[in-house]
């Protein structure tokens, strides 16, 4: 059964103007490194970093928890496969949350264009909550 939908929408060039202030320090706090490296490889990373940030944020609302509250973005994944399709890798207290919601599966689906990114995330169960 379906036990969470997320959705989230993250300006393209507001994430441009973050990064060109604070570089590495913004993407490290934020991104693995495996996000930096796919990100980095793109023409316009930060079409990219958008659409990962939405992610993030999409994942967070599919719990119905926010930002600062216990669970560190790094700690949410985004990892293609080789065809492209996207998939959350949750570690620490995001996989913690999950297991202990009963959580079997994460749907992840990314789109963007050059000024927005959007990320839908939907949590499966096998259990009523
Ligand atoms: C999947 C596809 C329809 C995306 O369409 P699009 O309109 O160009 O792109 P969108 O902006 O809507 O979405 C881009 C996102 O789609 C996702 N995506 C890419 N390939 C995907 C796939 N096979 N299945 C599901 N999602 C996919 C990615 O998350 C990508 O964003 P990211 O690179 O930042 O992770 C298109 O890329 C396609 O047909 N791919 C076929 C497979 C392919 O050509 N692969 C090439 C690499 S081997």
């Amino acid at each position: 059964m379906i036990a969470g939908t997320g959705i989230d929408l993250v300006d393209v060039g507001r994430l441009k103007k973050i990064i060109a202030k604070w570089g590495g320090r913004f993407t490290g706090r934020f991104f693995s490194q495996h996000e930096i490296d796919y990100c980095q490889k793109r023409a316009v990373p930060a079409i990219h970093y958008a659409a990962r940030f939405a992610a993030k944020e999409s994942f967070l609302k599919s719990l119905g928890i926010g930002l600062g509250m216990g669970v560190n973005l790094k700690d949410i994944e985004v990892m293609n496969d080789q065809q492209g399709k996207p998939d959350l890798i949750l570690h620490d207290e995001a996989q913690r949350l999950l297991s202990e919601r009963g959580i079997q599966k994460v749907h992840l689906s990314l789109t963007h264009t050059s000024d927005a990114a959007v990320a839908v995330v939907i949590l499966e169960s096998q259990r009523d909550r």
